[in-house]
């Protein structure tokens, strides 16, 4: 469970990007940010794995106010998928989708059997994939990479920001539908 309480973000010299937003999500819930360019859905993702942190109000995952846990600890529980994907540009496919399974020290047959599941879920075949570098690759094939490293080590949360930009309608709506045992916030611009 996810829990917004009366959070606000300001940043320097700007307006309020998020002003006192309370929001639940429950666990085993897809719940949608929908609204307007620079409403703030961005930055809400980025307030709930803290790689930003909120002016006021608190944030709590599963009980747990995350202001009092680690970072990177609370981040290998949540993938996360950027709005702009955020590949590792001088790291293979196989080795960007690998990164939360190796930093969770899985051993390496364990995690190129992973790697090479998930190339298959985002239809990219691991034979024709995996060594190839993201410059290689077309926008919506970084977006399909990107979304199978947010998935790789399982996280029970998933936060995604506008994941499917670049690729088309009829993929990106079988996968959702697939992919729905964790809690997980998606953005989307209206
Ligand atoms: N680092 C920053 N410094 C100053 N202002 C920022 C910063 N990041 C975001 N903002 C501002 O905060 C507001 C919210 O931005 P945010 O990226 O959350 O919007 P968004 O809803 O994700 O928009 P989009 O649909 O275009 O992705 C915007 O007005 C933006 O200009
Ligand atoms: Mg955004």
């Amino acid at each position: 469970m996810i829990q917004l309480e009366n959070v606000t973000k300001r940043f320097p010299g700007g307006s309020n990007a998020v002003l006192n937003l309370t929001l639940e999500i429950p666990d085993a819930q897809t719940c949608v940010l929908i609204g307007p360019s620079g409403c703030g859905k961005t930055t809400t993702l980025r307030m709930i794995n803290r790689l930003i942190d909120p002016d006021m109000g608190r944030i709590m995952v599963d009980g747990v106010d995350t202001k009092t846990e680690d970072p990177a600890a609370l981040r290998l529980r949540m993938g996360y998928v950027i709005q702009q994907t955020g590949l590792f540009p001088h790291m293979t496919v196989g080795d960007n989708v690998g990164t939360v399974p190796r930093l969770w020290k899985w051993d390496s047959e364990r995690i190129k059997k992973r790697v090479d599941e998930l190339l298959e879920l985002v239809g990219l075949p691991p034979g024709e994939y995996r060594a190839r570098y993201p410059h290689q690759l077309s926008g919506g094939q970084r977006q399909r990479v990107g979304f199978a490293r947010a998935l790789a080590a399982d996280p029970p949360i998933l936060l995604m920001d506008e994941p499917f930009g670049a690729v088309a309608r009829r993929w990106s709506s079988s996968r959702t539908t697939s992919k729905r045992r964790c809690s997980s916030a998606t953005a989307s611009a209206s």
